[in-house]
């Protein structure tokens, strides 16, 4: 299909109609979806936009981090998320709460080459050639300087071992509260250009060696220098009894156990990881970040020894539970959709508005909390419970449940094991009841 993209809205979506058997329902159910004062500006924030798809917007509250309290904005589908944050950051608040800190700040941008020539004689000249890169890419990092950061360093790297002629230039950036992926990706192309003109024109190269052919020109995701700590701590015998009365000892140590074992079987540690990000992700998308690219690099970071493993650590020494987790972090408080999505800009005072360093620790919090608590449910009453509690009311709305429906469901499904078949039977009881 040619030319979509210049269709209209309306047009786009008629198309799209074709697909069903109701296509004047498909149109009319995707209208009621757009948002009736921010369409223009929801519309833009992407292509070939045909609706606005809502998602559950909510908060974990009791979240300390280094002594201050945080209610964090959240955004996720699935339902025992926030509700394993918000018991997580409960349990540990009255415990000291999570003490995290930055550790590095660096981002990271590249120029992928090919170049044909005596690679110490282009190591010769690089100082000269680094200071066409700044001169080059001054007007763009001029306001991020006056905010502190901008090029930290750039280095000529050589990588012709693992492809013939193949270098790089390798750029570190500070770009304090912002992500920076924009303003990374302009310096690089400015870079790129600057590398072919220095090549072609400086007068210290001749023949081949004067062309560069770059191949692109891209900030990397991997920043394993833009990292934060975060962890928890108490004394085993003040973890208190568990469910399914497990002892504070016999709890820490099957906790040791399931955090070794996703240290050891990649498997296990997707998953283990996956339960972290399923905290730092709603806080990324709630503040209007780019959870991709966070993902991203979580999971170079964790396959940084080249086996994938998991990214908390446990210490039960001294008879203290000391758990952590320690992962890189590129997010920001400025620029993007964190002020232009009007929700992104609340999440944001609802934190008090903070700096990127800040919202690093709030999201690792979160990401350790969703952590320990899906821990806790797995090694004492198992995941399905407080899981399958959770999905009742989307098991009730498929099931097209009535108010008092509900109500009846959820007072007798408070202790009593949840799975689709069993609310089914329940309800099919219910509405026997009612009609005989
Ligand atoms: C589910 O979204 C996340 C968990 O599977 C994480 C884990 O197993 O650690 C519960």
């Amino acid at each position: 299909m040619k030319g979509f993209s210049s269709l209209s809205r309306e047009e786009k979506l008629d198309q799209v109609a074709r697909l069903f058997d109701d296509p004047q329902e498909f149109v009319k159910e995707l209208n009621s979806f757009r948002h009736p004062k921010y369409r223009e500006l929801l519309d833009g924030f992407s292509e070939n936009t045909l609706t606005h798809y809502p998602l559950p917007y909510g908060v974990v509250p009791n979240v300390i981090v280094n002594g201050t309290l945080y209610m964090v904005p959240v955004v996720t589908e699935e339902s025992s998320v926030v509700a394993a944050a918000a018991k997580s950051a409960g349990f540990w608040a009255g415990r000291g709460g999570f003490h995290a800190r930055v550790i590095s700040t660096t981002k990271v941008g590249q120029v992928h080459f090919t170049w044909k020539g005596d690679f110490r004689k282009l190591q010769d000249h690089f100082p000269e050639l680094k200071e066409k890169l700044l001169k080059k890419t001054a007007p763009v990092t001029q306001n991020m300087v006056k905010r502190g950061g901008g090029i930290r360093s750039i280095r000529l790297v050589e990588t012709a071992r693992s492809m013939e002629h193949y270098y790089q230039l390798m750029a570190e950036f500070e770009t304090v509260d912002s992500m920076g992926a924009n303003f990374i990706n302009t310096c690089m192309e400015e870079m790129a250009s600057a590398l072919v003109e220095y090549m072609g024109g400086s007068g210290h190269f001749r023949g081949e060696e004067k062309n560069v052919h770059v191949i692109m020109a891209i900030l990397s995701n991997y920043t394993p220098d833009c990292l934060v700590e975060c962890r928890v701590e108490t004394g085993i015998g003040d973890l208190g009894e568990q469910e399914g009365g497990l002892s504070p000892e016999d709890f820490a140590r099957k906790f040791e156990q399931a955090v070794m074992i996703s240290r050891m079987d990649p498997y296990r540690a997707a998953t283990h990881n996956k339960g972290i990000f399923n905290g730092i992700d709603a806080v990324a998308l709630a503040t209007g970040n780019d959870f991709r690219a966070i993902e991203a690099c979580g999971h170079a970071w964790a396959a940084r020894s080249g086996n994938y493993s998991g990214l908390t650590d446990i210490d039960l020494s001294n008879h203290m539970f000391r758990y952590s987790l320690t992962l890189p972090l590129a997010l920001g408080t400025v620029g993007g959709l964190t002020s232009l999505h009007p929700l992104a800009k609340r999440s944001l005072g609802m934190l008090g508005n903070p700096r990127a360093e800040d919202l690093m620790m709030i999201a690792a919090s979160v990401g350790l909390a969703n952590n320990f608590g899906a821990i806790r449910s797995l090694i004492t009453r198992g995941i399905q419970a407080g899981h399958m509690k959770m999905h009742l009311s989307n098991i009730l709305n498929r099931l097209e449940a009535t108010p008092t429906e509900k109500e009846k469901a959820k007072a007798y499904f408070s202790k009593r094991k949840v799975s689709y078949r069993a609310v089914e039977t329940f309800l099919l009881s219910l509405r026997k009841q009612h009609h005989s």
